[in-house]
């Protein structure tokens, strides 16, 4: 049986393709917005996109100083089976296989540009860019990279900048159905995360807050963020992870994704802080208790799904008899490819709510 975290996304795949991510009036709309997501939120430079590297076991996501992410990246892993080759696949480029990541972080750029613009004045859009990597090293789950969020418009940003990532990033942890990856750095207070305070405003009770705590290797000598972890300076639902990702000199030294997962655990190993919590800490930890909860969130969801995707069928059938048969306008054509879509993921949804089989 199919992993229902990779039927979900192709649900969202689905939604882009047709040209409605965040509510339009098409019928997949209220599904997308239903749909179990997992955004990752923080402050400019907090270690979003090294978390997000960690957690892929790859260097692929463009990097530099200022706002780098200027478009949501719907980020799926899929799990091959060992020994097989790594390969990425963006949605607006089908049938092309990235096997050199060094292209993927160029094509994220270009495609970045293409809708936001590469002039002077770089945009940022809603619009997501969907990669897709299957990988033997990966685990089942989908991320949402989002902008980071950032106090002052700097050199080559338009003044609004500030104001229009806010309101896009809120759009997504705003979901009911949104995990929220909330990164902080441990060299900087809590008190004045950007991801804290605005998990705490759409979450307050901490439920679908994750805590990541980056950087824990940066903290002045002396100090240490037990009060953090263990969850006394800011209660969540769930523990909070730390984590240690490679510096900016490691990065410079081109050093091996592997070689710095492996390096984070034997800093939990031996840490004299965090020692006791070894096997709760760091990118791989982090990476299989989120796969495991969105899966379980989504089937937790099923009913609700189901529901949502049968109200459509009947909506779609509707308009379809409205338009009358048979149907020649592309409007026609995209509502039937989505009736269609909404059949077939009832229909497995279904297999998954009678069988109750949990998927690979
Ligand atoms: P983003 O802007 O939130 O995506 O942050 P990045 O992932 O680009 O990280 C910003 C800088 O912090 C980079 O130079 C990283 O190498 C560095 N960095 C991130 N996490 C850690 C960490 O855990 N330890 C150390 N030493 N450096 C880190
Ligand atoms: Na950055
Ligand atoms: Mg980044």
């Amino acid at each position: 049986m199919e992993s229902l975290i990779v039927l979900v996304n192709e649900i969202q795949r689905a939604c882009t393709a047709l040209g409605d991510h965040d509510g339009g009036n098409n019928a997949l709309s209220s599904l997308w917005a239903a749909l179990p997501s997992v955004a990752v939120v923080g402050g400019q430079s907090s270690g979003k996109s090294s978390v997000l590297e960690s957690i892929v076991g790859r260097d692929f996501l463009p990097r530099g100083s200022g706002i780098v992410t200027r478009r949501p990246l719907v980020l799926q892993l899929r799990k091959t089976g060992n020994g097989t080759e790594e390969y990425a696949e963006f949605l607006h480029l089908p049938n092309k296989k990235f096997t050199n990541f060094a292209l993927v972080r160029k094509e994220i750029e270009d495609e970045t540009d293409r809708i936001t613009g590469n002039g002077k004045n770089k945009q940022i859009s809603p619009v997501p860019i969907h990669l897709s990597i299957f990988s033997p090293n990966v685990v089942n789950l989908t991320l949402i990279d989002l902008p980071g969020l950032t106090k002052v418009a700097v050199e080559g940003q338009p003044e609004t900048i500030v104001q229009d990532i806010e309101p896009m990033v809120r759009s997504y942890v705003t979901k009911p159905n949104c995990l929220i990856l909330a990164i902080s750095p441990a060299n900087q207070d809590i008190a004045t995360s950007d991801a804290i305070k605005l998990a705490k405003e759409v979450d307050p009770t901490g439920d679908r807050t994750f805590g990541v705590l980056t950087k824990l290797d940066l903290m002045d000598k002396g100090t240490n963020a037990l009060a953090v972890i263990e969850g006394r300076s800011y209660r969540l639902q769930y523990p909070w992870v730390g984590i240690v990702n490679r510096s900016q000199a490691d990065i410079n030294k081109n050093v091996d994704m592997m070689v710095a997962r492996k390096k984070e655990r034997e800093y939990f190993e031996t840490s004299p802080d965090y020692g006791h919590l070894a096997n709760k800490m760091g990118s791989e930890f982090l990476a299989k208790l989120l796969s495991k909860l969105l899966e379980s969130i989504i089937r937790s969801r099923i009913p609700s799904i189901v529901s949502l995707i049968n109200k459509n069928i009947e909506e779609l059938e509707r308009e379809l008899d409205q338009l009358g048969r048979p149907v020649a306008i592309d409007t026609g054509a995209q509502l039937y490819t989505i009736l269609g879509m909404c059949r077939a993921f009832e229909k497995i949804f279904k297999e998954h709510l009678d069988g109750g089989r949990p998927g690979g």
